[in-house]
């Protein structure tokens, strides 16, 4: 009985640290994708919440919400830029960006580019 009790609690001990755990893991996901975005100029033309040059990265969050090709497309899409999806105006390529760099972006973007806090 003992036993059961304290195999309960170490569960929901483990399971809460590993709760935090991935939040902790989350938002310097955040940070770090934030760092990539403004050294290689990406907000000079797009904001999280409204449009400048380029749409905001929520509006590009829902537009390819239910899209499970998103992530592959919109990373070859930044390398290469180019125009036609949100309009004439086209994006520059972004050669300097490492594959690493879009894996970390790319999926913040696609979440509507949220801060740390
Ligand atoms: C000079 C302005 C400019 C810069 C700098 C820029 N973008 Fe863009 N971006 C645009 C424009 C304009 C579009 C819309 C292109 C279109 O209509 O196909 C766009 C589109 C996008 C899209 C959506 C593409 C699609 O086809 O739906 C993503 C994602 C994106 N940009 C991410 C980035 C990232 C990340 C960076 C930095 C590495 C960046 N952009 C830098 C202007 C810019």
């Amino acid at each position: 009985m003992i036993g059961v009790l304290m195999g309960k609690r170490k569960f929901i001990l483990s399971a809460l640290f590993l709760v935090g755990m991935h939040s902790v893991q989350a938002s310097s996901e955040n940070s770090k994708a934030l760092v990539i975005a403004k050294e290689n100029s990406c907000l000079g033309c797009h904001a999280i919440n409204k449009k400048i040059v380029g749409p905001s990265y929520q509006e590009i969050a829902t537009k390819y919400k239910n899209n499970s090709s998103a992530n592959t497309f919109l990373k070859n899409k930044i390398q290469k830029g180019g125009a036609g999806t949100w309009g004439l105006v086209p994006m520059p390529a972004n050669t300097r960006l490492t594959d690493a760099e879009l894996s970390i972006l790319v999926p913040w973007i696609l979440q509507g580019a949220p801060s740390n806090n």
